[in-house]
């Protein structure tokens, strides 16, 4: 969900309705907000996109004379995307309102408890409960925040809550507990957003905030506390990317802007990152050489189009730095108990820094001892300020849901942290990772090449805008991307798509295979690993003998491949980790126009949001 609050000399609703639009990518199936004047608490909340909520702002006259506000931006959890379940929440005399982003795991008892003083609840979610607390808190004390850090000692979960009343016009009370709030102060306003992304246009000053505080935003200013009341402060730090990044820029939607961006994205990645003779130059992740020699396993955690990023890293690890190297799912990591220890190095990968899962199981990490770094795109999240050290992707702002250009970031971040643990461990393939590092610099110039080369991939998406289903096939770091395409597919097309290793198919899937089954092959490149390209001629000539229609990414040059398939798209010459950077382009450009071709939201699938702040 997307939270953002206000208070200032401007007119609230403006500020919260740009915040949950710039924010409208962390949940869209309901909005909502509350504002608080000199007549007291409005609230305005609709199922649907942001648009549904706008024309019932109209209706309401505008509601342009307040100037304390929140808003709400939903995926839901518990209870349906209905007018009633979207937030705020109010409490039953109307003058408390709440907005939550989180899940509060204890709402049960709370609920029951609260539903034996006579209170009838008005929704199904876990929020309204905390609405109820509060009211119940400001009978007793007649301070906001205070009554804020009574509830928050009650509840359990994840949440992070804003809250207004209709007795104190001009001030918002936030609270924070393992779900992200960050604040933001410009000339006598001040904001409180799930990111940065909501208050942009207005200020690239921002405070982090930390676990379990409460914020209170005042004309008065900014006031942090403790949820035992004790004094703290949050960390400040300016945000270096200005508002038009968040801005579509001419494009009809963010993802085709974001796919274009890459080039740039994985230049900003590898800029300062190594020197002239090609050594790698990781000083910002607070880690040292010799923390680097210490390692003997690493584990890769992420999920979704992280993870597969990840998958890549562990052929690049194993391969280059000779250590045994594990990739898993976060949501499944810290549930098996893994086998960890000071000598682990534990990599997650998180494009938002604020993924739920993702953050439990770096927790789960560092209890049991073993070094975190992440590798994430969002300074000031959750995540890397958790993590003993941090590499910053630098993709810019990624507003379309499905990811693209922060994931050839984190394929480019995880090369250098391979790199870089092969040069300070003493490297087995001198020569071949000194080369890499040269292919890596010129990476960027390749992407754009195939993206200049895109237009057949674009017919081709179009003219398969009746197929029910495809599968994507590779081996070697061909598989990743093959799991990539097909969730790419899966997340924006609706497709019934699936990603398997080139080998295995013959074990099972292969049984999927009707005549004219598109089938995207990963095709490895013929030079080097030959024997490598030869297995998957052979996997592409038995799914052919099914019938299927083969559409193959394949390295320029590769004479051998397009007598077998029905078409083929030529991505340029790279050593064989790095080809992830160029093989994924095609098959992110292939998803987005047959998207597109379906008539589908490219930016906002159904049903997904790009922060999930929830396990
Ligand atoms: C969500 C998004 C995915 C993303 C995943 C991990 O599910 O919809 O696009 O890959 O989270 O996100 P992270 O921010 O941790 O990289």
């Amino acid at each position: 969900c997307g939270i953002v609050g206000y208070v200032g000399p401007n007119s609230a609703i403006d500020v919260v309705s740009e915040g949950l639009r710039r924010l409208e990518y962390r949940g869209y199936d309901s909005a909502g907000v509350a504002l608080v004047g000199d007549t007291g608490l409005v609230t305005e909340k609709r199922a649907g996109k942001l648009a549904n909520l706008a024309e019932a702002v109209t209706a309401a006259g505008g509601l342009r004379e307040p100037r304390t506000g929140i808003g709400h931006t939903r995926w839901a959890t518990h209870g349906a995307p209905t007018d009633r379940n979207a937030h705020p929440h109010v409490s039953v005399d109307g003058r408390t309102a709440i907005i939550h982003n989180g899940i509060i795991e204890n709402f049960g008892q709370l609920r029951a408890e609260l539903e034996a003083t006579g209170i009838e609840f008005r929704s199904d979610t876990d929020t309204e409960c905390v609405a109820h607390l509060l009211s119940a808190e400001l009978a007793h004390v007649d301070d906001l925040a205070e009554a804020m850090r009574r509830v928050c000692r009650r509840l359990q979960g994840a949440f992070t809550l804003l809250a207004v009343h209709a007795d104190a016009p001009g001030v918002v009370v936030g609270a924070r507990r393992n779900s992200p709030l960050v604040a933001g102060v410009a000339d006598g306003e001040y904001f409180l957003a799930s990111d940065v992304a909501a208050f942009i246009s207005h200020t690239r000053e921002a405070i982090e905030l930390g676990q379990d505080q409460v914020v209170e935003i005042s004309a008065a200013g900014l006031k942090v506390t403790g949820f035992d009341g004790s004094p703290a402060e949050g960390v400040p730090f300016h945000v270096d990317w200005d508002a038009s990044a968040a801005e579509k820029d001419g494009y009809e939607h963010f993802m085709l802007k974001e796919i274009a961006e890459q080039p740039r994205a994985v230049a900003d990645t590898l800029r300062g990152r190594f020197d002239t003779s090609g050594q790698i130059l990781l000083d910002e992740v607070r880690m040292s050489d010799q923390d680097f020699r210490d390692v003997d396993k690493v584990f890769i955690v992420a999920c979704g189009t992280s993870y597969h990023a990840g998958m890549v890293a562990k052929y690049a690890i194993e391969h280059w730095v000779r250590l045994p190297c594990e990739v898993e799912l976060a949501s499944e990591f810290r549930y098996r108990d893994p086998v960890l220890d000071r000598s682990t190095l534990v990599i997650v990968i998180s494009q938002s820094g604020e993924t739920m899962d993702t953050l439990m199981a770096l927790r789960h990490a560092r209890n049991q001892k073993a070094r975190v770094l992440a590798i994430s795109n969002t300074v000031g999240s959750t995540i890397p300020r958790e993590s003993d050290a941090v590499l910053y992707t630098r993709a810019g702002i990624e507003v379309a849901v499905a990811s693209t250009k922060a994931f050839l970031t984190q394929l480019a971040a995880c090369y250098l942290v391979g790199l870089h643990l092969a040069a300070v461990r003493g490297i087995k393939y001198a020569d071949e990772v000194g080369a890499v590092v040269a292919e890596l610099a010129a990476a960027p110039d390749k992407i754009a090449e195939v993206l200049a080369a895109m237009e057949p991939v674009r017919e081709l998406a179009r003219s398969m805008g009746t197929a029910d289903r495809a599968l994507f096939i590779g081996r070697h770091v061909g598989y990743p991307v093959a799991l990539e395409g097909a969730l790419k597919l899966k997340e924006l097309a609706y497709m019934h798509a699936e990603g398997f290793a080139a080998g295995e198919l013959k074990h099972g899937p292969i049984s999927l295979i009707e005549a004219g089954t598109p089938v995207v092959v990963v095709v490895p490149s013929p030079r080097g690993r030959s024997l490598l390209h030869d297995k998957v001629v052979s996997n592409i000539q038995e799914v052919k003998a099914r019938g299927a229609t083969v559409i193959a990414i394949a390295e320029e040059g590769d004479a051998v491949v397009a007598p077998h398939v029905d078409h083929t798209v030529f991505t340029p010459r790279v050593p064989t980790l790095l080809a992830p950077l160029l093989t994924a382009v095609p098959l992110q450009v292939f998803a987005c126009e047959l998207a597109a071709a379906k008539g589908l939201d490219i930016d906002q699938p159904r049903n997904l949001a790009k922060s999930v702040t929830v396990e």
